[in-house]
């Protein structure tokens, strides 16, 4: 048998194999130069019972679209939602979002010293833009692996309707979980300005405006989170759950009357608007 073959991110000085790439207790990290020094629990979780947070938010905490870019959020915040997951007032409106489920047995598995100090790391990656909006009719027909839109590559094109489709610039880097590579955002014609105008305005009473809590650029204020430039997927997935009441926190009932009377669309539109902000 040939030994595994060695595989480099763009950019990385390193190589690593698949089975390093995607290693529950210790995955790849290709740029040790983008983050200060992982805590234990992120770099490799706890053995049998947490799997490093690395894996699925990757060592900066970026994330994936599956999952969420945790890199840069307020530490109160993050402490905030790790003790939301504990107490089951977060979980997915999906019942098949088993990564979801996941993230909550996560946390409960970790303690008080643990919480604090993941929280202290994340907040302090810093953070850049990652994700490219595109407005258009039309997008390449595409092929779900791994809870990830990838371009099927068959030449076939399908309308946009009322979605966004985040997919990766570089499937193979994406794959490498390089943690430098964005995603695209391909979002319906004209979505970006009227999210622009509802976020701002409140769409004459239809909503609040989410910069008075948000802040102006939708960076965050205080234990309130950061939006501007994250995973449009993330933050879509965000607004049913706390639209529904699966995610019910304390802070989330803030956010309650604020999406009472938003419809389907109008989520796409506030999403294609945020995810195009530099973070
Ligand atoms: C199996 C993959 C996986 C692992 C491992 C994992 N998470 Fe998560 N995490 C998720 C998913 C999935 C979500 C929620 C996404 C959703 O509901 O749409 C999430 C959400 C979060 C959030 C909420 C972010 C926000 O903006 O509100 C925090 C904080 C978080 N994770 C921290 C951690 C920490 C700390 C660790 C390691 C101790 C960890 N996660 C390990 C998958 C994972
Ligand atoms: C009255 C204050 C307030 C207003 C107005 C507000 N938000 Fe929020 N928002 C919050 C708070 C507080 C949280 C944290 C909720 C929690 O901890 O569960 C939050 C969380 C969120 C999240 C989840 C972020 C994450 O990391 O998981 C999204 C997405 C969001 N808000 C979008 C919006 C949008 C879009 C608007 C405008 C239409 C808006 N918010 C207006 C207070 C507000």
């Amino acid at each position: 048998m040939n030994p595994p073959a060695l595989l480099q991110a763009t950019g990385s000085k390193f190589q690593f194999t698949q089975p390093q790439v995607s290693n529950n207790y210790g995955p790849a990290d290709w740029f040790p130069e983008d983050h200060p020094a992982m805590p234990e629990i992120v770099a490799h979780g706890k053995p049998g019972i947490v799997r490093a947070c690395a894996l699925c938010h990757l060592p900066s905490g970026r994330g994936r679209p599956e999952n969420a870019p945790v890199l840069g959020l307020p530490a109160d915040y993050i402490v905030q939602q790790l003790h939301d997951f504990q107490q089951d007032l977060r979980h997915s409106a999906e019942p098949r979002k088993a990564n979801t489920g996941e993230m909550v047995s996560i946390a409960k598995n970790l303690t008080e010293d643990e919480i604090k100090e993941v929280a202290k790391y994340f907040s302090t990656v810093p953070k850049s833009k990652y994700i490219r909006v595109v407005e258009t009719e039309m997008i390449p027909a595409m092929r779900i692996q791994g809870e990830i839109y990838f371009v099927a590559g068959d030449g076939k094109e399908e309308p946009i309707g009322t979605r966004i489709i985040e997919t990766p610039e570089d499937a193979a880097q994406t794959r490498l979980r390089n943690p430098r590579s964005g995603f695209i955002a391909y979002v319906p014609v004209g979505s970006v300005r009227r999210g622009e105008e509802l976020a701002k305005t409140g769409g004459s009473g239809r909503t609040t405006s989410c910069l008075i809590c948000h802040g102006p650029e939708l960076k965050g204020i205080g234990p309130i989170p950061n939006l501007a430039g994250r995973s449009p997927s993330y933050l879509v997935r965000q607004l049913y759950d706390m639209k529904l009441g699966t995610r019910q926190g304390a802070l989330s009932a803030l956010m309650k009357p604020v999406l009472a009377n938003l419809t389907d669309g109008d989520f796409v539109d506030l999403v294609a608007y945020i995810s195009s902000l530099d973070p």
